[in-house]
């Protein structure tokens, strides 16, 4: 029989294929689309010490290939994040992350603290590298800041942390391995790319922060080539992202060297796609007679 399970510091997850954080609500809200406990983990919208906003809409967009967003982590905050929405996920058979935001160091640190022995929430995820508001990426794409910020959580924070990369940066091994270095658990990468798109009719920004991330297919290459490259600067766990559509897509990451998978854009275009994306896999390990998933983790 084949083995389709990974562990991500410590955390055995059936199968590697988690959601994206912003691309699966907060809670269970994919649950009418699909059968929720067929997926390896699913990683929650950021969550910050207090309810934001988010930016002002326009804040999505498509793009040839792939879409943009300046949504700005509109969230409800981390008290009714913890009162509302995790009970729900408490019944399901999958791993949860909680993806983690803020403008301090500081904030992250409260979100951290108040998530802490929190059964359902198993794996949290430091988001250093939203385009789209004030201290977003600035954690990002300074390895000083990245380590410093990573050292801060993990002294307060009870399970293990997956930090968040963007692909905003020259070097992503330099992050990659100030994070570790930091003691992060794990990294997952890539967040958005930072774009612009301009209504040459109006004369004006198509989105209301004149700039937005950019995710789908557009950016899956450069999303492989980087969890490639942090794969082999690092040696915690890598979860890669980056435009998967379908089973294939995602071996490409685990091939690249990253434990396990996230699907982010793919849910906008078809509920299903996670779902799908995990028998695409289990498929693609039948017909080329691999037997282990994390036997061809990083084989090319
Ligand atoms: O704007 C946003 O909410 C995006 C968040 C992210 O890219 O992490």
């Amino acid at each position: 029989m084949k083995n389709t399970k990974v562990k991500i510091a410590g955390v055995e997850l059936k199968n590697p294929v988690f959601t994206s954080s912003g691309t699966f609500g907060t809670s269970d809200e994919f649950a009418d689309f699909i059968d929720i406990n067929k997926l390896g983990g699913i990683t929650t919208k950021g969550v910050a010490p207090v309810p934001w906003e988010g930016n002002p809409a326009p804040r999505v967009t498509e793009i040839p290939s792939g879409m943009m967003n300046c949504i700005g982590l509109e969230n409800p905050g981390v008290d009714v994040f913890i009162r509302r929405d995790l009970p729900k996920l408490a019944k399901y058979d999958t791993v949860v992350m909680a993806n983690v935001c803020g403008h301090s160091v500081d904030d992250y640190a409260t979100v951290a603290e108040r998530l802490e022995d929190i059964p359902t929430v198993k794996l949290l995820e430091i988001n250093i590298s939203c385009p789209n508001v004030s201290g977003g990426t600035s954690f990002g794409v300074d390895p000083k800041a990245a380590e410093e910020i990573t050292k801060r959580v993990k002294r307060v924070a009870s399970q293990p942390i997956i930090v968040k990369l963007s692909p905003n940066v020259t070097d992503i091994t330099e992050i990659a391995k100030a994070c570790e270095s930091g003691g992060a658990d794990g990294i997952s990468l890539i967040n958005s790319l930072t774009g612009m798109v301009i209504d040459v009719k109006k004369r004006k920004f198509v989105l209301s922060n004149k700039t937005g991330g950019m995710s789908g297919p557009a950016i899956r290459p450069l999303a492989v080539r980087m969890v490639y490259q942090a794969a082999h600067a690092v040696s915690i766990p890598v979860i890669g992202m980056g435009g998967i559509m379908t089973g294939e897509d995602a071996m490409q990451f685990i091939m690249a060297g990253a434990t396990a998978v996230s699907v982010g854009m793919a849910n906008f275009h078809d509920p299903g796609a996670s779902v799908r994306i995990v028998k695409e896999i289990e498929r693609f390990m039948d017909e080329n007679g691999i037997d282990d998933i994390n036997e061809v983790r990083g084989c090319v």
